[in-house]
């Protein structure tokens, strides 16, 4: 029994997706999160910037007494994982390998399709853990460079006609390739899903990286014995830059109240 809070991060809202799940699957955490909103988008970012940024969000974290860390980010996760891991002596958890175990179980025909940022999709790790799960499933990969900033200006919903029509230049190659699971790569693609849907079809399983990491959460703190008790979780939000934009649209995607948002200064991390 632990009752200190896990860390969740992003560069933005996309990691609220792994919150949503925590919060249904795990009522009874209490979760800090981060959103990195004065640098979003990670996703055009090179690796060095990347593995900087990532440090000063894992530091960050840190200055709260917490017990593991959801890095609820795919390029985080993609370009970074290894050195926080290594470097920190708590649980950190990644995106990339619970939703590829979840996509080769999924497929039928062997073809999945990712879609993801463009600095996830050049490190080529989740077409890697693919195939050391299942060397026969074929990856197709797309990078979506403008899904993020749509998302972050509240830019998601069906009907919206500048996200339909970036979504079908973006997903028909991956249609046409016949996947029959979709890996979507970033956690802020979840929030793209009813509009991915509809191009991609009923038949495609698309996959939430965020809500498959809660999973690997929950399974990770039952293992180690670091459930909180039971009781009603809180959660803390902090971001870098214009937290009440931020309180709008998270208050809106969690449907629940999102009254105070903490701003905090990352570079002094
Ligand atoms: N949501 C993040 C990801 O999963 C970051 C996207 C970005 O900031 O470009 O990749």
């Amino acid at each position: 029994m632990d009752n200190r809070a896990v860390g969740v991060f992003d560069s933005g809202l996309g990691g609220l997706t792994a919150v949503r799940q925590i919060r249904s699957i795990l009522p009874s955490e209490d979760i800090i999160y981060f959103g990195d909103t004065s640098r979003v988008p990670y996703g055009g970012r090179s690796h060095e910037t990347l593995l900087k940024f990532a440090r000063q969000d894992v530091r960050f974290m840190r200055s709260f007494d917490i017990k593991a860390i959801v890095v609820a980010c795919g390029t985080v996760s993609t370009n970074a994982l290894p050195e926080l891991t290594a470097e920190n002596d708590l649980p950190i958890l990644g995106v990339v390998d619970p939703a590829c175990r979840r996509a080769a179980a999924l497929t039928r025909n062997k073809r999945v399709g990712l879609i993801a940022t463009a600095a996830s999709v050049r490190t080529g790790a989740y077409a890697y853990a693919i195939r050391q799960i299942d060397g026969d499933v074929e990856v197709i990969s797309k990078a979506c460079p403008l899904f993020v900033p749509l998302v972050e200006n509240g830019r998601y919903r069906p009907g919206d006609i500048v996200v339909e029509t970036v979504a079908r230049e973006y997903l028909e190659p991956l249609k046409a390739a016949g996947v029959d699971v979709l890996i979507l790569g970033c956690t802020h693609y979840p929030l793209l899903a009813p509009v991915i849907a509809e191009v991609m079809g009923p038949e495609v399983r698309l996959i939430d990286t965020g809500a498959q990491a809660a999973w690997e959460l929950k399974r990770e703190l039952e293992s180690r014995d670091l459930l909180a008790e039971d009781r009603r979780g809180r959660a803390l939000y902090c971001v870098s830059d214009r937290p009440e934009d931020f309180g709008l649209l998270a208050g809106q995607f969690l449907q629940e109240d999102v009254p105070s948002v903490r701003e905090v200064d990352i570079e002094q991390y």
